[in-house]
């Protein structure tokens, strides 16, 4: 590694790494130059196994874009082409068959989240759009007329969303009037049950610089997590009942004795041990392309970092 993890207090040689690492299969998507791929990531080491390559697209940056069915075992992702143009794709593990599914995006022409409702019967995926009239809804995909039908309004700047299996509700973070808002939906986006404003108990303290991004409610934990961004690298943040509660402070990357910007591309845990993970990409002027994941136990207490070949947009690991 040619940096330096400046608040990190250890890190472990990557032999060290895999002695204590099991390995758990896992898929992952990533972008290589003009292509979208779909693989195989192994955990402990970061080696990486192409199952399929969609040439002229690329994976949106951010693990909103795409999304598993653990009860269908079909991944669904969102990528793009070189006209920016949207395609829906969704990929059988199994079988591992990929086909794109027709959507007509002309009355929905931003999409700012995918998530899968877990639902057995197709017809499971929930999305957040921009529509034609400027509002930000929450839509749902009708297969007979390949439009997003949509279901409910969203107030204010929408940031992400995520799914909850133990009690099949859907929900949103948005800022609303400076104020994160998380708002509670039935599975099929149709009814609100709810809305909590979280409150920081340092707010005043925390020197933020971005929305939160990057929400996942993590099956291990029985909790949420998202990203901001603090003193310009990200932070991992949870919710207890209505609180902010910021728990993994984001390392700082130096190179060349400057400061260098990591930027998280996912935060995933691994339901077999408790281990909790990010993916950052170091963002320099004179160093592109260097990945790292970072590891965390169950108390958020990190654990090591190592480099990996591929910087996956998403991931999900077998249990
Ligand atoms: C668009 O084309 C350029 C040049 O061929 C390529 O480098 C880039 O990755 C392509 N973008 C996508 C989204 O495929
Ligand atoms: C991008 O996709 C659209 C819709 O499928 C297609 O019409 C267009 O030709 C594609 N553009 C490129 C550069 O591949
Ligand atoms: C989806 O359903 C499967 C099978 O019932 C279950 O094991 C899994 O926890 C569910 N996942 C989510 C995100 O609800
Ligand atoms: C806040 O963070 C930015 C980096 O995003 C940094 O440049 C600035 O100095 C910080 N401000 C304070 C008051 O620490």
């Amino acid at each position: 590694m040619k940096f330096i993890l400046l608040l990190l207090s250890f890190i472990l040689s990557l032999s060290q790494v895999l002695s204590h690492v099991a390995t758990y299969p896992s898929y992952a998507l990533w972008n290589e130059k003009g292509e979208a791929i779909i693989g195989l990531f192994n955990l402990p080491t970061g080696e990486s196994k192409v199952l399929y390559t969609l040439s002229g697209y690329q994976h949106y940056n951010t693990n909103q874009y795409s999304t598993f069915n653990s009860n269908t075992n079909m991944i669904s992702f969102l990528v793009y082409n070189n006209s920016s143009k949207m395609s829906l794709y969704q990929f059988d593990i199994n079988s591992l068959n990929l086909v794109q599914v027709p959507v007509d995006f002309s009355q929905t022409p931003e999409v700012y989240s995918i998530v899968s409702s877990n639902s057995t019967i197709g017809d499971d995926l929930l999305f957040v759009v921009k529509t034609s009239n400027g509002n930000t809804a929450i839509g749902k995909l009708n297969e007979n007329t390949n439009t997003i039908e949509l279901e409910n309004n969203l107030q204010g700047i929408f940031c992400a969303a995520a799914f909850v299996g133990k009690t099949n509700q859907y929900y949103t973070l948005s800022v609303v009037n400076n104020v994160n808002t998380l708002n509670v939906f039935s599975s099929d986006g149709k009814s609100k049950q709810g809305t909590v404003n979280l409150k920081f108990p340092s707010q005043n303290s925390l020197n933020i610089s971005s929305y939160p991004y990057d929400l996942v409610y993590l099956e291990s934990y029985d909790n949420f997590y998202f990203s901001m961004d603090v003193d310009g690298t990200p932070s991992i943040f949870t919710l207890k009942n209505s609180n902010i509660i910021q728990v993994i402070l984001g390392p700082q990357y130096i190179f060349q004795t400057t400061v260098a910007y990591a930027m998280v591309s996912t935060n995933f845990a691994n339901p077999n041990d408790q281990r909790f993970f990010q993916a950052v990409s170091i963002v320099h002027s004179n160093y592109v392309g260097n990945s790292l994941l970072n590891v965390f136990d169950s108390q958020s207490k990190f654990l090591y970092s190592y480099p990996i070949k591929v910087l996956p947009v998403n991931i999900w690991i077998a249990n």
